[in-house]
């Protein structure tokens, strides 16, 4: 992470970070002009017994101070909508980015973990913004203003200032380098922890099952200590730097009373240029603290900007695709389809062609593919070998979007939102829902209108508060409303109970709203209603 790279991202912003460098020129003006102020008030004003004169210049002085605060503040707030506005971009940006991201991203890492981590990363980054990295305008001007001052002063002083500095940088990039590594492990280390704990509390029955309380407690504790001791070691490290500008800061200082008591004895300096200089040393320093403090930051924050980086860089999946999708779909063929996972083989040159009309049952043993051959289908995993064609093109062709539309699905692990079981049917709150008006799918609505509160019942998270079969039945509600071109349903109705299941079966059997039917089922029962069977 450089300077530009953090300027980059303000680009967008030119409008107000002109203003805030307009603002800054005022400030490093009026500091560029106090010292001197300071310098009339004791030359000409104290030493010589004025006090009329003394009032004027510190009138002067009060105004310019108050007027430095107002426009400081007035440059704070530039800062402050600019930085929150580019955490909402770059935060935006990185969910929309991994929503798009191909699945296949997805099988070491899961989602939420890539998700969080690319939004852990940016409110690393922020922190620079929030660090005033917009400051660093107003400190060099003001930095540059106090320069120019010194030199006017006094130039034998000045050298003797500017040979600290040096010292200075050689201290800062010292620790620059050990804040970068620290960092980095921090970083390593906050990962991991986020994994871990969202793994263990998704699984928070089973500890209750399992007695798993006090091991996973004492694993917790493990990782807050990793936590807190990356941490520790970058405050220290922050500390050290701090005792070590400190301490050269005031050994400058000191020299000054007695390089410029020297000077004074000398007549070379007045006692008012005296003070006026040691202001100036310290305008010259603090930006130079910070500026150094910047850069160390911005060391700090060199892992996350890399791990967003190669986020970024993670491939999408294709919505716009080459060819358009024919309205009324005619054939789906897998041809020569093989699938590894680990170099272990699920899938081993699979063919076959279904046309429009057909119903296919897929059937076979657990662990037999046949979750894969409809992750397959809807382009969520990707073959090793072969190819499936729909129409007589590849579906990669397509855009993926698209593609999805076509496809009226019921996954074997239902998802259902947080909201009411109208919203996880329609995803739309002000839908109307007209389901009892279709007697077929009586099976899966009746149990739904017997609640008072009927398609406005709240599910709970994942939908916690509903039985298996409830939830499978609001899934295939939810599929059957999108009247799309392919019916794919993988174990849709493994927990129905017996009459819902005859029920389904008969609709099944009868209903020919839908271009193809994939169902893939372990029940023996609905087999002789299909056109033909996948058998793995
Ligand atoms: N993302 C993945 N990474 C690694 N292995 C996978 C992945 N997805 C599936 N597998 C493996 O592929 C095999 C087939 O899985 P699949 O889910 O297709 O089985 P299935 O026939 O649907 O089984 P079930 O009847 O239990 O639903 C399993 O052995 C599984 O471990
Ligand atoms: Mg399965």
């Amino acid at each position: 992470m450089t300077f530009r790279n953090a300027l980059n991202l303000l680009r967008p912003y030119h409008k107000r970070t002109t203003i805030i460098i307009l603002l800054a020129l005022a400030i490093s003006a009026i500091s560029a002009v106090t010292p001197f102020i300071n310098r009339n008030i004791i030359d000409k004003g104290l030493l010589q017994g004025d006090v009329r004169l003394v009032a004027t210049f510190v009138l002067l002085l009060l105004t310019l101070q108050i007027g430095g605060q107002f426009i400081e503040y007035l440059q704070r707030r530039q800062e402050v909508n600019i930085s929150n506005d580019l955490d909402k971009r770059l935060k935006t940006e990185a969910f929309e980015h991994g929503l798009k991201l191909k699945p296949t991203y997805f099988k070491e890492q899961g989602f939420y973990n890539r998700i969080s981590d690319a939004l852990y990363d940016i409110t690393k980054i922020m922190s620079i913004a929030n660090s005033s990295l917009l400051t660093i305008f107003v400190i060099m001007c003001k930095c540059i203003g106090a320069m120019v001052g010194l030199i006017i002063l006094d130039w034998r002083l000045s050298v003797f200032v500017a040979g600290i500095l040096p010292v200075k940088i050689l201290i800062n990039a010292k620790i620059r380098k050990r804040a970068e590594q620290y960092s980095e492990q921090a970083m390593e280390d906050n990962k991991d922890y986020n994994s871990w704990l969202s793994n263990i509390l998704t699984g928070i029955t089973d500890i209750k099952l399992w007695n798993l309380r006090v091991k996973f407690t004492s694993e917790y504790q493990e990782h807050v200590q990793t936590i807190n001791d990356s941490s520790k070691r970058l405050t220290l490290l922050n500390s050290k730097n701090n005792f070590l500008s400190n301490a050269l800061e005031y050994g400058l200082m000191n020299a000054l009373y007695i390089l410029g008591a020297l000077l004074i004895v000398g007549n070379r300096l007045t006692f008012g240029g005296l003070t006026a200089f040691i202001s100036f040393t310290a305008y010259v320093f603090s930006p130079v603290n910070i500026i150094m403090d910047v850069r160390i930051i911005l060391k700090q924050i060199t892992p996350s900007v890399e791990a967003l980086k190669r986020f970024h860089e993670l491939e999408e999946e294709d919505c716009t695709g080459s060819k358009s999708m024919p309205e009324r779909l005619s054939t789906i063929e897998f041809r020569d389809v093989s699938v590894s996972f680990d170099g272990r083989e699920i899938i081993k040159d699979l063919n076959f062609k279904i046309n429009r009309g057909e119903k296919v049952a897929i059937a076979g043993d657990n662990g037999s593919g046949k979750t894969t051959i409809v992750n397959l289908l809807l382009r969520l995993y990707e073959p090793t070998k072969g190819e499936i064609l729909v129409d007589g093109t590849p579906i990669g062709e397509y855009s993926t979007e698209e593609f999805r539309r076509k496809f009226s699905v019921v996954s074997q692990d239902i998802h259902l939102f947080r909201g009411t079981v109208k919203e996880n049917i329609t995803f739309d709150k002000t839908a109307e829902i007209a389901y009892n008006q279709d007697a077929r799918l009586k099976f899966c609505t009746e149990v739904i209108e017997s609640w008072d509160k009927g398609y406005e019942t709240p599910v709970g998270n994942d939908g916690t508060k509903l039985s298996g079969g409830e939830r499978q039945k609001i899934a295939l509600l939810r599929a059957l409303r999108r009247k799309a071109e392919i019916l794919v349903l993988d174990e849709a109705t493994s927990s129905y109970d017996k009459a819902s299941d005859a029920e389904f079966n008969r609709y099944i059997r009868e209903c020919t709203d839908y271009g193809f039917y994939f169902i893939v089922t372990h029940r023996k029962d609905i087999l002789p209603h299909m056109d033909k069977v996948l058998e793995l």
